[in-house]
């Protein structure tokens, strides 16, 4: 039965040749992409590891801060990715954060960024709160100031 099962199964296979996933093995395997059930925290991210870390960013944390930088400025975050908040090769520093990119800030800047005299800027404002207030609960942390999830989580101090 399982033979001719494959016997029919290939040809379709073969005449397909986009469709290379391969059929779900449900091993739960960090990484085993072979399926498509949607994507599930295996948990809280206090307590994943590393690998499970990287995929929960890619299933939770990156695709919902991409929407929130298209909608502000769809041209300038076109390339929205790990790399917009991690930096170049975030791979080589373990995904530490933070890590140089974006920019340092300093506390004056911070509280002048509301009023600065730069719309380029000021237009910061509402994006970075509603970023901090974004991320904060996805890594389990309350935002500044209740908790300690602050503009210096992803931005270095200066
Ligand atoms: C909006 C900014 C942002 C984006 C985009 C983003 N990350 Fe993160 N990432 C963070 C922050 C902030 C932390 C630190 C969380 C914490 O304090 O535990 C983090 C932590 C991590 C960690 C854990 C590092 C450690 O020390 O355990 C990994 C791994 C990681 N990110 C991978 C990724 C990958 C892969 C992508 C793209 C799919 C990505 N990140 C996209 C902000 C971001
Ligand atoms: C989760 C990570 C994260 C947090 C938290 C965060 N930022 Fe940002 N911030 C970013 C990223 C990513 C950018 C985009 C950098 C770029 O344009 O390349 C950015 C851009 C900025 C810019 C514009 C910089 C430029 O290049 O023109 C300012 C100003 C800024 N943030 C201020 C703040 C302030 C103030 C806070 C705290 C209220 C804050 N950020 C919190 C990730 C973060």
């Amino acid at each position: 039965m399982r033979s001719l099962f494959l016997l029919l199964l290939l040809p379709l296979l073969a005449a397909c040749p986009s469709s290379t996933t391969p059929a779900d093995d449900d091993d739960d395997a960090v990484s085993d992409d072979d399926d498509a059930t949607p994507y599930e925290a295996p948990g809280p991210w206090t307590d994943l590891e590393y690998l499970q870390r990287i995929e929960y960013m890619e299933h939770l944390v990156e695709p919902v801060l991409r929407e929130l930088f298209q909608e502000f400025d769809a041209e300038l975050y076109a390339d929205f990715g790990c790399e917009t908040c991690h930096g170049e090769d975030p791979a080589d520093v373990d995904y530490e954060m933070p890590s140089g990119t974006p920019e340092s800030l300093s506390i004056a800047e911070i509280n002048g960024l509301r009023n600065h005299p730069d719309p380029e800027r000021s237009r910061y404002y509402d994006l970075m709160n509603t970023v901090k207030a974004t991320v904060a609960p996805l890594v389990d942390q309350e935002p500044f100031p209740t908790g300690d999830f602050s503009c210096f989580s992803c931005h270095e101090q200066e």
